[in-house]
């Protein structure tokens, strides 16, 4: 049978007493528990590809030219292979940009590595001699004295028939022990994994599909893990930020390519949004879209959706992140299919707005950022990241820029697209001000004076010299920056957050200066930020009398164990986005490389603890579903890297909206 997307989509209503087009139902009740359950007509989804797939033209010459010698301009260290990738990378507008179907050649330039085979050979019999094998003298990770319901997946979430349970296989040394990355392989043909390698893709594709759920027989997301030696409390639902690298996954997948369970995921979501949400006697706002959801069947079979929108949650708390990376992966979908009848959806651009109203409306705010509590995002327990986080703020940016493409200016539109851009100007001044910091910066904090009135102020925030920690000092290197973790009154949280950063390279909402001096870190900090397991979620993890206040005692969130300076190998895809976006694909190269010594053997694990990530995290669920596509993306991401266009915000863009210019850090 096929329908119009509109059926479709009528299709989704409850057959209750549903409102006329275009707003959602909401009329769906809460349960005395606060879960919500869906109460959905009986045919759901459109079988096959989306109605009027719409073929888009590609070219943007001009574009390209004009990123080209931004950057080349920023970044002379970039080859010139490189930065021709980068270029071509680098994306224009949505309505401009192709479908991937119609896979051009010519928009894209392939990673030319011809240049750089020779020096790629010589380097690597440098490094096998360089490496060192690991020392077994490390402490374990986290003070021994600290310290999600079995899945039931709808349909085929079977264990892992074919798939070994758990490999194990010795380490190999380890890359990061004396290794310089101007050395490093890139090409790595001569690297002993790489039909290792193969086969973890292969593994990787398998775990991802035994992952998917499904809801009256179509996919509609993935669930977060599928460990069967572990209670599965939550872990057996579909959350919206774990299943954006498992729908980027699935669209960047050039044979089998399956956007359905991308399209259906944002469906289903946007349904879920239209729920009313009551925690306790309190509704919450109508745009809030959910953390995660779950497929329940009752006892003749029958299927319905519960959601949690944080009042389930630890510290109930709804998820900010949620409705950010619904739009990301909105505008992903789109650029990848070249359906854009879905974003045109009337009930598509409503729940767009009604994301976008929650974050737009005026209050009492001095500032553009966007005031959360802690909790809200990825690190979803009390970690310190209340007042305005930098994953947050970077994802809020990214957000306003893709819906800024795919916001129709119809009837209350245009008002809203010029608070958008307002707000995108008003927001990345902010952040590149005032959450920058390299060693000029900090030495300018050092010497700031306090208590200065009036507008003139230079130590706006009255952050008093002395709230620096000691660890900043010796942590900012002489090349490098970052964006720290949190600004507001007299408080800067210096600590190194690695979505926030790489989302703001990956949105541009950093300057393609700032995007450079932040890889640099990452060269300058390897041992730090990437360790032995990729990457650091914060660095550094907070310890002793400041875990016991900033975490409330966290037995979870004990030092370099899960948020609290836990390696999590999921984030793979966002560093290497951001590699590709600056034209260091090497950087990412070799974390990946770390990434594939170990990832596969331990069973896929949520997170790592210790320094330098040595040690599967001490509650670290197995076979997570993002750890999973997460290397995934980021493996298609370093062997094509057209796919980012999936993600890109153009710095063409940019220009059309004005900016101040911030003038070049000595520093770098
Ligand atoms: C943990 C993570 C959260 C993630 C969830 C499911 O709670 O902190 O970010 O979404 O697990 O994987």
């Amino acid at each position: 049978m096929t329908r119009t997307l509109k059926e479709l989509f009528e299709a989704e209503r409850p057959e209750a007493s549903s409102p006329p087009a275009p707003a959602l139902v909401t009329n769906e009740k809460c349960t005395e528990q606060g879960d919500l359950t869906e109460q959905s007509s009986a045919s759901e989804y459109l079988e096959g590809s989306p109605a009027g797939l719409k073929e888009l033209s590609v070219n943007e010459a001009g574009t390209e030219d004009s990123l080209m010698s931004d950057l080349q301009l920023q970044n002379a260290s970039v080859s010139e292979s490189e930065s021709m990738m980068l270029s071509k990378c680098d994306s224009d507008s949505l309505g401009n940009e192709g479908s991937r179907r119609e896979k051009s050649p010519d928009n894209f330039i392939e990673f030319d590595t011809s240049k750089l085979d020779k020096k790629a050979a010589d380097s690597s019999k440098k490094e096998s001699s360089e490496r060192q094998s690991y020392s077994s003298a490390e402490k374990t990770p986290t003070e021994r004295e600290d310290s999600k319901e079995k899945a039931e997946p709808a349909k085929v979430n079977e264990p892992c028939g074919k798939i070994p349970a758990e490999k194990h296989t010795a380490l190999k040394t380890c890359p990061s022990v004396g290794t310089s990355l101007e050395s490093f392989d890139f090409k790595d043909n001569s690297s002993s994994n790489i039909g290792e390698s193969v086969t973890m893709v292969e593994e990787a594709w398998e775990r991802l599909k035994k992952s998917t759920v499904f809801f009256k027989g179509n996919p509609v997301g993935t669930l977060a893990a599928m460990d069967p030696t572990a209670e599965s409390l939550n872990y057996n639902q579909v959350f919206v930020r774990d299943f954006v690298p498992s729908g980027l996954a699935y669209l960047m997948k050039e044979d089998d390519n399956q956007p359905e369970i991308v399209r259906n995921f944002l469906l289903k979501t946007l349904h879920l949004q239209g729920w009313e949400k009551r925690i306790d006697n309190f509704t919450l706002g109508e745009g809030v879209m959910p953390a995660s959801f779950k497929v329940l069947f009752d006892t003749h079979q029958k299927e319905t959706l519960v959601a949690d929108f944080g009042g389930s949650a630890i510290g109930r708390v709804a998820p900010v992140d949620s409705g950010f990376w619904w739009i990301i992966l909105l505008r992903s979908y789109i650029k990848s299919t070249g359906d854009h009848t879905l974003a045109e959806l009337p009930e598509v651009q409503r729940g767009m707005k009604l994301i976008l109203n929650l974050c737009l409306s005026d209050g009492f705010d001095t500032f553009p950022t966007l005031l959360c509590a802690d909790g809200c995002s990825m690190i979803d327990r009390r970690m310190g990241i209340y007042g305005y986080p930098i994953e947050i703020q970077a994802l809020f940016y990214f957000a306003l820029r893709c819906a800024r493409q795919m916001l129709k200016p119809e009837r209350d539109g245009k008002e809203l697209l010029e608070r958008i851009d307002k707000r995108i100007k008003a927001l990345s001044f902010h952040i590149q001000k005032y959450y920058w910091l390299d060693n000029t910066q900090l030495n300018n904090i050092y010497r700031y004076k306090t208590e200065e009135y009036s507008h003139t102020a230079v130590n706006k925030f009255n952050v008093i010299p002395e709230s620096i920690p000691d660890w900043v000092f010796d942590f900012m290197p002489l090349r490098g920056g970052y964006l720290i973790g949190n600004v507001s009154p007299a408080r800067m949280d210096f600590r190194w957050f690695l979505i926030g950063n790489c989302i703001a390279i990956v949105s541009s909402l950093v300057t393609p200066v700032q995007a450079t001096a932040i890889m640099d870190m990452f060269e300058e900090r390897w041992e730090d930020l990437i360790g032995e397991m990729p990457l650091k979620i914060t660095y550094p993890a907070l310890e002793g009398h400041e875990w016991r206040t900033v975490t409330g005692f966290d037995p979870k969130n004990t030092r370099w164990s899960y948020h609290n300076g836990g390696s999590w190998p999921a984030l793979i895809w966002l560093l290497t986005a951001a590699c590709i976006k600056t034209g260091r694909p090497q950087i990412a190269k070799r974390a990946i490389d770390l990434v594939e010594q170990r990832l596969s053997k331990d069973g896929w694990p949520e997170y790592y603890d210790g320094k330098t990530g040595r040690y599967i995290g001490k509650q670290a669920r197995k076979y997570q579903t993002w750890s999973i596509s997460g290397y995934l993306v980021a493996k298609m991401l370093i062997e094509n890297p057209s796919n980012l266009r999936l993600l890109l915000i153009s710095l063409e863009e940019d220009k059309k909206i004005a900016k101040p210019r911030l003038k070049r850090s000595t520093s770098f």
